[in-house]
């Protein structure tokens, strides 16, 4: 009971005081009193719709399922105005008409498609004058006269409103009943009128939600496609850097082999000093060396994601191999070699590539340093890694190229370098779960730093 009704119940109670004074305002007080009552029931009911569209709203807006919304809007139509029978349609832009969405039937449940003659007319109209309409006695409206439906049905009331949501017409609700007893009032239009805002707002919202569905699974779709050409993307890469290189390759080849040929014709005289003999013999297999080692850094490369054939080796054995295999190179050089491992445990490598990562950084530093630098080699345990250093006594890196400096074909002041020689240790390195950088020590040359799990 509300507080307005208890109060007309209370002014009910004064009555019979009243009936003892002037009967005419007596009389009049009842007929206010009567009139009131109305009133207080007008309001009640009022109230009660109010909070059912309220409610009703608020379930529509929770729905993100298009199909599961457009049932829900229909359904809740239906008992909001007591319909027996109900369609909900949308627009189909492109031929200028509309679809049945949603049928319900005098009996519950869904309508056959036989069944699904709908008052075309009505609807036609409130779609293109877009505003609500109604007819309490459907069969005499002049408006509907060729409705075949109204007819077959015996519709006696209905009602149609549009589907508005920010000016774009999405559908109408249509809603009827044959009962005589129930008529629709503009009270039912206004209410019907007020779900269908809300409705039509919250169809927006879940088209929306489709659409950004239907995007996210493209994008999804193009993303696995992405993953799937990558690798054969980096394949081909590698293949044609192969390509450009092979310019680059044959440009390099020229010089070792005219003189290897030079010095082997040389070879072959008979007047040659015995350090004649050895300088052109130790020319010749330095050629060669530079000349493999240029096409085994090649192919590492190019092979990219062979597998590593790990072993435990000692750090010694590690260093003292490179060490015997460049030291020929540097002492021609005038450059020497200094070691200094603080660390002599073992490390889990692939031995000749990882050999290959001080390789090329001790190339590197050969290529930097003037006669009588010195490259010093140390190895230390840092927490749980070995850290090797490479420092040499040279220029140090060129700050131009210092960010890209383990990118592929960045080279710097070299006419046959390749600038392969830092991506290879870099890759060699990380395969192996360890890190390397390069630091320009003032007044000191260049150090590079290569790191590797001690417990990988
Ligand atoms: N120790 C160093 N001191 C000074 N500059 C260096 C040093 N190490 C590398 N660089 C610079 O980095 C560049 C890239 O080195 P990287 O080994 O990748 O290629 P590259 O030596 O030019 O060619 P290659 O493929 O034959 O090794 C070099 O060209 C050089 O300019
Ligand atoms: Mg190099």
């Amino acid at each position: 009971m509300t507080e307005l009704t208890r109060q007309l119940n209370a002014l009910e109670a004064t009555l019979p005081r009243l009936r003892r004074g002037d009967p005419t305002v007596f009389y009049d007080v009842t007929v206010i009193l009567e009139k009131l009552r109305e009133a207080a029931i007008a309001l009640e009911r009022r109230q009660a719709e109010l909070l059912t569209l309220y409610e009703v709203g608020r379930d529509i807006a929770s729905i993100i399922d298009l199909g599961q919304l457009l049932e829900s809007i229909m359904d809740r139509a239906i008992v909001l105005v007591q319909a027996e029978r109900g369609f909900l349609v949308l627009r189909d832009a492109k031929r200028d008409d509309f679809e049945v969405a949603v049928a319900r039937q005098f009996s519950a449940g869904e309508v056959d498609e036989a069944q699904v003659e709908i008052s075309h007319n009505i609807i036609r109209r409130v779609m293109s004058t877009r505003e609500p309409l109604m007819t309490t006695n459907a069969q005499e409206d002049p408006r509907f006269q060729s409705s075949t439906s109204i007819v077959a049905y015996s519709i006696r009331s209905a009602m149609a409103v549009p589907l508005i949501a920010k000016d774009e017409l999405i559908g109408a609700i249509y809603v009827d009943t044959r009962m005589k007893a129930r008529a629709y009032s503009v009270g039912d239009l206004s209410l019907l009128s007020a779900l269908a805002d809300q409705a039509a707002v919250a169809i927006r919202m879940a088209r929306l939600y489709d659409e950004l569905q239907q995007r996210n699974r493209e994008l999804q779709a193009t993303l696995d496609e992405l993953r799937t050409t990558q690798d054969e993307l980096i394949r081909a890469e590698r293949l044609s850097v192969v390509g450009r290189m092979a310019s680059s390759i044959i440009h390099d080849l020229k010089n070792p082999m005219t003189s290897i040929k030079g010095f082997a014709q040389f070879l072959g005289r008979d007047d040659l000093s015995p350090e004649q003999r050895r300088y052109f013999s130790a020319t010749i297999s330095r050629s060669i060396d530079r000349f493999v080692g240029m096409t085994q850094e090649i192919l590492d490369y190019v092979r990219g994601d062979v597998s590593l054939d790990l072993k435990w080796v000692p750090v010694s054995e590690l260093i003292n191999d490179v060490r015997t295999f460049i030291e020929p190179d540097f002492r021609a050089k005038g450059l020497r070699i200094q070691t200094d491992l603080a660390f002599t445990g073992s490390v889990l490598v692939d031995q000749g590539k990882f050999q290959r990562v001080f390789l090329n950084i001790a190339n590197n530093a050969r290529d930097a340093m003037d006669p009588g630098g010195v490259l010093t080699i140390t190895s230390q345990q840092v927490g749980d890694q070995v850290e090797f250093r490479l420092q040499d006594t040279g220029p140090g890196i060129p700050p131009e190229i210092m960010d890209r400096l383990f990118e592929p074909f960045v080279t710097h002041g070299k006419p046959s370098g390749t600038g392969l020689g830092l991506a290879i240790v870099k890759k060699v390195v990380e395969d192996h779960g360890g890190t390397v950088r390069a630091e320009n020590s003032p007044g000191q040359g260049a150090c590079f730093v290569v790191t590797l799990p001690l417990n990988p």
